[in-house]
């Protein structure tokens, strides 16, 4: 795989404006990693606020969700077209807390991410077992119908492989469990989606990181818990290289 690999920090609902200093903190954390790509994405209030000294720090934008719609009459949703003006670069969509809490469908899930690759973002599309699929042998299943259904045509887009039963678990799934759900999802994709890169997220910490980067086909992570802490997040991402 040719492009770096994209460490990207999910904060979820965490964080309040006297957080907005993260990204001095990252920088001061060390030289700015350079075998990853860091990305940083705060909840919707904090990306203007926080857009300039991460792009200082070398960290890219990105946000947690976006609409389906351009624009439009939608009371609460917020624009991939915004996002883009704030300086996204990054937007995750189909969060499995999303589809969960929210009831997102994989339909609705491949509309964001096409609104997303409209504005000229890159969408981060998760997809993930249940602990239930997997122990009843269904998880590569699931997963590929999610990637099947959950996917724009062409390419432009990540994908994360968050099992759901792993995310601020304190548990992670093994490399090679990683590894060999990643060639599935790869496989899933299919010869039209080369440069998509696979990214693992669930429980990573600066432990766990050098081995699941290395572990093949794992081309990133998306790291929640553990992005708050601008110091974990930057050796997280130094495990890359
Ligand atoms: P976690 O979350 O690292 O806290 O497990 C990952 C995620 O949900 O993106």
């Amino acid at each position: 795989m040719a492009q770096r690999p994209l460490i990207a920090g999910n904060w979820k609902m965490n964080g309040r404006r006297a957080d907005a200093g993260w990204a001095d903190a990252f920088a001061s954390a060390g030289p700015a990693p350079e075998a990853a790509e860091v990305a940083l994405c705060p909840p919707f209030p904090l990306l203007a606020l926080m857009g300039d000294s991460l792009a200082a720090a070398g960290v890219a934008l990105g946000a947690q969700d976006c609409s389906a719609e351009a624009e439009g009459a939608f009371t609460g949703e917020v624009s991939a077209d915004l996002l883009a003006d704030l300086g996204c670069r990054y937007v995750i969509v189909g969060h499995s807390e999303r589809r969960r809490r929210h009831s997102e469908s994989d339909g609705l899930v491949r509309r964001k991410a096409e609104a997303a690759l409209a504005a000229g973002l890159v969408p981060i599309i998760c997809v993930g077992e249940t602990a239930e699929a997997r122990d009843a042998g269904h998880a590569e299943a699931v997963v590929a119908e999610q990637v099947a259904r959950s996917r724009p045509s062409g390419g432009g887009f990540a994908v994360a492989y968050e099992p759901v039963w792993a995310i601020g678990a304190g548990r992670a799934a093994g490399p090679r469990d990683a590894s060999a759900m990643h060639a599935h999802i790869r496989h899933a994709l299919g010869a039209e989606a080369a440069g998509v890169r696979v990214l693992y997220g669930g429980s990573v910490t600066p432990d766990i990181a050098p081995d699941m980067l290395a572990a093949q086909g794992v081309d990133g992570l998306l790291v929640g818990g553990a992005s708050l802490d601008p110091d974990a997040l930057w050796r997280i991402a130094q495990a890359a290289g």
